[in-house]
C-alpha cells in the first residue's frame, strides 16, 4: 500500500452518548452531533428505549435464526404490516441493514442480461448489488433526467426487450439533493424500466406525513427505507407489490440466508413508526424543515452557495481535503461534531462539510458554522 497523505487518513473515533443530542470523545467535552443521521432525534426517545427494553425482557436480544427458519417474531410481523399500511404498499420485507436490502433488491430486479442505469452519486450498496447480480452498469449524470432519457431511448432502440433498471435516491445522502421524482417515474414508465428508489434519507422526514418523496407515485417497483436514520433504530426494509415481495422472499439469498433483524431493533422501529405517523412526528418534521430552511437561507446570505435540496442534509463544498479538515476541526473547537466528507466518498476536488440537522438546535450552532465558513472564505 502506498503512503497516504495526512489529509486522507481516516481516524476511528469512539464517542460516548451524553444525552440531549450530545456525544463526547472521552476525555474531551461533549460535542453537538451534526454528523449522524439521527435527524428526528428519536434514537434516545423514551418510547423507543422502552420498546426495545420490553422486547429484550420478553424474548432476549437476538433472533437466533433467519426469518424462514425460526427467527420470525411478532415484532417483525407487526412492523411489516404497519409499514405496508402506512406506505400504501402490498408487501414489506425487513432486512438487518439497508446495505443488504439494496443487494437483495438488485438480485431480484436484474441479472446478467439486464442493464442498470444508476445516478452517478448513488449509494455504494447499490453498486455492490449491481456487481453481485452481474448486470451491465451505466451511470447517468447526477439528477440529470435528460441524460437518463437519452440513455433509455438509446437502449430501447438497441434492444426493445432488454430488462432495464433505474436506480436513484429520493434524497441523496451526501449532497442533500433530490431528483424530480414525478419526471423520473414518468421516464421509467415510458421506457418500460423498473425503478428502485432508495428513500433512506427521506423516510420519516419528507413527503406526505414523512412517507418519503416517492409516496403517491405509481410505478416505483421497489422502495428501500432504513431504520438507522430518522427512525432512530437499526435495520431496513424493501416495500413493493405482492409479486416482487414473493420473489424477494423465495428467491433472494440476502433475505433467506441471514439472521433476522434483532427483535429489539424491530420493536424500536415500530415505536418510531407510530411516533412518526402521529402528531409528534408532525411537530418534529415541521421543526426540522424550519431549521433546515433557516440554515440554508443564512448560509446563502453569508455569500456561500445555498446548499441544494430541502431536507436535513446540508452539503457545503469546500474543494480540497485540507480546507474541509480544517473547517471540521474549527467547528469541533466550537463544540460541533461535523465530519469532513472527502474522496473517495465524493469526487476528487469536491471535499465538503456535511451537516445533518436536528429539529431543535441551540442558537449558537448556526452562528459557529457561519463564523467558520467566513474564516474559510479567506483561505481559498
Ligand atoms: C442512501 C443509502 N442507502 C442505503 C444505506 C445503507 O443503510 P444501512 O446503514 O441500514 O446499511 C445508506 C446508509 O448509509 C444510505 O445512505
Amino acid at each position: 500500500m502506498g503512503e497516504q497523505s495526512p489529509h486522507r487518513r481516516r481516524r476511528l473515533r469512539t464517542f460516548v452518548h451524553q444525552g440531549a443530542g450530545h456525544l463526547a470523545e472521552e476525555p474531551a467535552s461533549a460535542l453537538l452531533d451534526l454528523a449522524s443521521n439521527n435527524t428526528l432525534a428519536l434514537s434516545d426517545h423514551p418510547l423507543l428505549k422502552q420498546a426495545a427494553i420490553d422486547c429484550i425482557s420478553r424474548s432476549g436480544v437476538g433472533s437466533g435464526a433467519s426469518r424462514l427458519v425460526s427467527g420470525s417474531r411478532p415484532e417483525h410481523q407487526a412492523l411489516e404490516h404497519e409499514l405496508a399500511n402506512w406506505l400504501g404498499r402490498e408487501r414489506v420485507l425487513l432486512y438487518p441493514s439497508g446495505f443488504q436490502a439494496n443487494i437483495a433488491a438488485l438480485q431480484i430486479l436484474a441479472d446478467r442480461h439486464s442493464l442498470v442505469l444508476a445516478d452517478r452519486r448513488i449509494h455504494h450498496s447499490l453498486l455492490v448489488g449491481v456487481r453481485a447480480c452481474g448486470a451491465r452498469l451505466q451511470r447517468f449524470a447526477h439528477n440529470d433526467l435528460s441524460d437518463l432519457q437519452q440513455r433509455l431511448m438509446q437502449q430501447r432502440r438497441d434492444d426493445p426487450q432488454r430488462q432495464l433498471v433505474v436506480l436513484s435516491e429520493s434524497l441523496f445522502s451526501m449532497e442533500g439533493s433530490s431528483p424530480d421524482i414525478s419526471a423520473l417515474v414518468g421516464l421509467c414508465h415510458q421506457h418500460d424500466a423498473a425503478l428502485l428508489l432508495d428513500e433512506a434519507h427521506a423516510l420519516g422526514v419528507l413527503g406526505p406525513g414523512g412517507r418519503g418523496l416517492g409516496h403517491g407515485h405509481q410505478g416505483i417497483s421497489l422502495l428501500c427505507g432504513t431504520f438507522g436514520k430518522a427512525f432512530g433504530s437499526g435495520g431496513a426494509f424493501l416495500a413493493c407489490d405482492q409479486a416482487l415481495g414473493d420473489a424477494l422472499l423465495q428467491g433472494s439469498g440476502a433475505f433467506r440466508y441471514t439472521t433476522a433483524l434483532a427483535p429489539p431493533l424491530a420493536a424500536a422501529a415500530l415505536a418510531a413508526l407510530r411516533l412518526i405517523a402521529g402528531a409528534e412526528g408532525d411537530v418534529r418534521r415541521q421543526q426540522l424543515c424550519n431549521t433546515a430552511e433557516q440554515w440554508r437561507a443564512a448560509i446563502a446570505a453569508s455569500g456561500w452557495p445555498r446548499p441544494p435540496g430541502q431536507g436535513p442534509v446540508l452539503a457545503i463544498k469546500l474543494g480540497d481535503d485540507r480546507r474541509a479538515n480544517e473547517a471540521a476541526a474549527a467547528l469541533e473547537q466550537r463544540g460541533l461534531l461535523v465530519v469532513p466528507i472527502r474522496p473517495p466518498t465524493v469526487p476528487e476536488g469536491e471535499a465538503m462539510l456535511r451537516l445533518s440537522l436536528r429539529p431543535q438546535l441551540p442558537d449558537h450552532a448556526l452562528g459557529s458554522v457561519l463564523e467558520v465558513l467566513e474564516r474559510c472564505s479567506g483561505t481559498q
